[in-house]
């Protein structure tokens, strides 16, 4: 895998990303509208500035990828506009870049929010169909939709990753639920890149939690290896905390424009 373009990556999964994905003959191209830092000694990076939504940035970052990892976006709830614009508009502008220059295969960052108004009853299998729970949600549907129109048309590897909660500690009790360690995300991108022919798929993008509602099965069909779990948390996490409601998404995603908290 010659050279990765990662978009988003100068947010927080990038970071994760740009340490844990490292490897000899392997180029990371950093893409993203907010600024890089500068390469370390020793690191194998292109560093890119621009917009998801612009067409030519895409063109060009896309030129001669092996695989593009696509987290740019609004990682929470944000207005319709944005999510249409950035979240969605943003995602079919990647994709189709991708396709016009030959790149086999893209990575895209989904969310648990695709499912947030599902109940949490048993273990959630990975493709379970879309239940979402805010804008934001919705926008993740259709980035797994658009995936799936561009391996059917066209036939290129596309995995959408439904993400836990990425973050080093995991700060209440629906984290202990949907933890990702940053090692583990480092682990589940690794093997979507080097996965044999995956096709299009459904992941979760979690660790190996106690307390996990996500079906583990899918990620390690791909060879992931979850080597972290929640639990080690526990003692952080106050007694009185509801933040793992009866739904998926919890209760701690309040809505904006949609004017409701969540049940
Ligand atoms: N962190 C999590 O727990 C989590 C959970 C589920 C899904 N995700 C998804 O993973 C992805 C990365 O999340 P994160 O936590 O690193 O978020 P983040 O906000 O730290 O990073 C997102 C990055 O995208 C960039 N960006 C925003 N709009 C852009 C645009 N138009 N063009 C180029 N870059 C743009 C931002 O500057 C930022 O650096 C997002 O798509 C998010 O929805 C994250």
């Amino acid at each position: 895998m010659g050279c990765v373009l990662i978009t988003g990556a100068s947010g927080r999964i990038g970071g994760y990303l740009r340490t844990r994905l490292r490897e000899p003959g392997r180029t990371l191209r950093l893409l993203d509208t907010a600024p890089a830092e500068a390469a370390a000694a020793g690191e194998d990076v292109e560093i890119m500035t621009g917009s998801v939504t612009d067409a030519a940035v895409l063109a060009e970052a896309c030129a001669e990828a092996d695989a593009v990892i696509h987290l740019a976006g609004h990682p929470r709830e944000h207005t319709w506009r944005e999510i249409l614009t950035v979240n969605v508009d943003g995602t079919r502008t990647v994709l189709e870049a991708a396709r016009r220059c030959g790149v086999p295969r893209v990575i895209l960052a989904s969310s648990g929010h695709v499912v947030g108004f599902r109940e949490n009853e048993g273990i959630l299998p990975a493709d379970s169909s879309p239940r979402p729970d805010t804008y934001y949600g919705f926008g993740k549907a259709v980035l797994e939709s658009l995936g799936s129109l561009y391996h059917s048309r066209f036939g290129m590897d596309v995995i959408c990753v439904r993400i836990g909660a990425c973050f080093p500690d995991v700060g209440n009790a629906h984290g202990m639920q949907l933890w990702l360690s940053p090692d583990d995300a480092g682990r589940l991108f690794e093997a979507c890149l080097t996965a044999p022919e995956p096709g299009y798929r459904i992941v979760w993008g979690v660790s190996a939690n106690t307390r996990g509602r996500c079906s583990p099965r899918e990620a390690a069909e791909l060879g992931y290896r979850a080597a972290d779990d929640s639990e080690r948390f526990a003692g952080t996490v106050p007694a009185d905390d509801d933040s793992a409601s009866a739904y998926l998404g919890g209760t701690l995603f309040v809505t904006t424009e949609l004017g409701v908290p969540m049940r």
